[in-house]
């Protein structure tokens, strides 16, 4: 019986060993690489902004990354593809299966959003393609031009005026949906192949024009200095280190979910050492010298350093097109980038669907057709939300400050502590190494036990201190933290109402797969093979 529970595989795998090195490296390389990376950096002392992001890199992001692929391939060679069956088996408990509802909960939200900004980029693409983005150098104009086209003025506009964005949703939702439907290796793999080419192709044709662009008021070399010359002072404030992980673990997807449900679709014999560090490799080739060789500068040499207050979705949607107008063959750029951006974020959206997909068929024995369709209703009800209470994109921030900032520094902790302490670190090694072609230094295992979760407590309570609470600062202007907001606004309030009732939705239906796989087995089978 233990022989059969075992062997319950879902039939899914990797079709090849660059297919799903491409595939986690599509799922990191996104939005966050070219929109959150130069905003961040640019608001937090510029290139001194580097130093804690790659001591973050180093220490938080590298090693829990192989954490993940290690947990995620164990789990899945005993059967389990899905983040609550990798928990139990990794965490050597059934209970433990209950701190995965963090790893569908994050997944699951941050799709929501983040392809609501996938079907911006896909409608500037469109407007670059048509050239009714080519609105001169008049700054007011692309910020009217944004406002309108996502709504940020008024709530329930884009199903009213502005139903434009509905159809650009509507696209993107049923494109990621086919992909998903068609599995892993023939969705996901197949379409990270050819999109991940393609991107770097896009951004290098477009990093080539930033970097040879002259005659213009400022140089080239003085956009580069903006974005990386250090202002060592930011490095005191606690607030750049915290940006700097917050980065770190958006960038990769770690503390996503994403990776334990990946690596659960290898076998014993495949590598997971160097197909890790190659897949964060990747993803900082794509973040620090494409994202940060682009953006920042290019908004520079046009704008000037007011750019530096820009945020993430004024640098990108307002700074960036009026930067494409005003530079030669500006709308063949336009196009290039924004129509890379769409790529990329499909790459990572759908590494968002799957785990969830994953837990719906394991958890509950459902066909494609069944999962995806649960998932996809589930999605939509959250994406409507959020495009509904558009106004000043509130449930967005909302729900990518709680899910897509203070959830993954949680469930990162969480993944930390059960490798480090439960998994731990003997079998950790151990296991890691089978199939590698590259060792991983011991003293990562020490590091992964004590001093990621101490490091990732420490920030975390910094985190909170700092953007929980009201700030006053030196004037006196009085800064709302997300407590005060959740009180204050009513949008937040149910953006949190509407995250707690899906959270409380999973965790019933984690609680539910569990007594079945107990009854079935799975649990025992799977916690005796050592
Ligand atoms: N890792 C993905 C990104 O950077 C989510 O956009």
């Amino acid at each position: 019986m233990a022989e059969d529970a075992v062997k319950k595989p879902s039939g899914e795998q990797w079709g090849s060993r660059i297919g799903v090195i491409l595939a986690v490296a599509g799922s990191a390389v996104g939005l966050g690489n070219f929109l959150r990376f130069p905003g961040q950096a640019a608001q937090n002392g510029g290139g001194a902004f580097m130093l804690p992001y790659f001591i973050s890199l180093l220490v938080l992001g590298i090693p829990l990354c192989w954490a993940e692929w290690t947990m995620g391939r164990f789990a899945g060679t005993r059967g389990f593809n899905s983040a609550p069956g990798v928990f139990a088996v990794s965490g050597r408990s059934p209970k433990a299966r209950y701190f995965s509802v963090f790893a569908l909960l994050i997944p699951l939200v941050i799709y929501m959003y983040y392809i609501v900004i996938e079907a911006w980029c896909l409608g500037y693409a469109f407007h670059y393609a048509k050239g009714t983005l080519m609105l001169g150098a008049d700054a007011e104009k692309y910020t009217a031009f944004f406002d309108g086209f996502v709504g940020a003025k008024e709530n329930g506009w884009i199903f009213g005026e502005g139903k434009q964005l509905l159809l650009f949703i509507a696209i993107t939702f049923v494109f990621n949906f086919v992909l998903i439907y068609r599995g892993v290796a023939n969705g996901i793999e197949a379409f990270c192949k050819f999109a991940m080419p393609v991107m770097v192709i896009c951004a290098l044709c477009v990093l080539v024009r930033v970097l040879t662009l002259d005659g213009q008021e400022r140089s080239v070399s003085q956009g580069l200095g903006f974005m990386w010359n250090p202002d060592y002072s930011a490095l005191k404030d606690p607030k750049t280190w915290l940006a700097a992980s917050g980065q770190i673990f958006f960038s990769l997807s770690v503390g996503f979910g994403v990776i334990i449900n990946y690596a659960s679709y290898l076998s014993k014999k495949d590598d997971v050492v160097l197909s890790g560090l190659t897949a964060c490799g990747m993803n900082e080739f794509f973040e620090v010298c494409l994202g940060g060789l682009i953006t920042l500068p290019a908004a520079f040499i046009f704008l000037g350093a007011s750019v530096a207050t820009f945020g993430t979705f004024g640098l990108g949607f307002n700074a960036l097109p009026n930067v494409f107008a005003q530079m030669p063959a500006g709308q063949l750029f336009g196009f290039l980038w924004f129509g890379m951006l769409f790529l990329a974020a499909i790459t990572s959206s759908l590494s968002m669907l799957q785990p969830v997909i994953a837990f719906f068929e394991e958890g509950f024995g459902m066909n494609r057709t069944g999962s995806s369709l649960l998932l996809g209703t589930l999605a939509l009800l959250g994406s409507s939300f959020v495009v509904y209470f558009s106004e000043g994109l509130k449930a967005l921030d909302t729900f990518d400050f709680w899910v897509g900032t203070f959830l993954i520094f949680v469930l990162a902790m969480i993944q930390s502590i059960i490798y480090g302490w439960f998994f731990g670190i003997e079998r950790g090694e151990r296991e890691a190494h089978h199939g590698a072609y590259l060792r991983i230094p011991r003293f990562v295992q020490y590091m992964l036990k004590y001093v990621v979760p101490l490091y990732l407590g420490v920030i975390f309570v910094m985190f909170c201190l700092n953007n929980l609470r009201d700030s006053v600062d030196e004037a006196g202007v009085v800064t709302e933290g997300y407590v005060t907001k959740i009180k204050n606004d009513p949008i937040a309030f149910n953006s949190m109402i509407f995250i707690g009732g899906v959270a409380a939705l999973l965790l019933v239906m984690v609680h539910i797969a569990g007594v079945r796989w107990a009854k079935e087995g799975r649990f025992e089978a799977a916690l005796n093979d050592n």
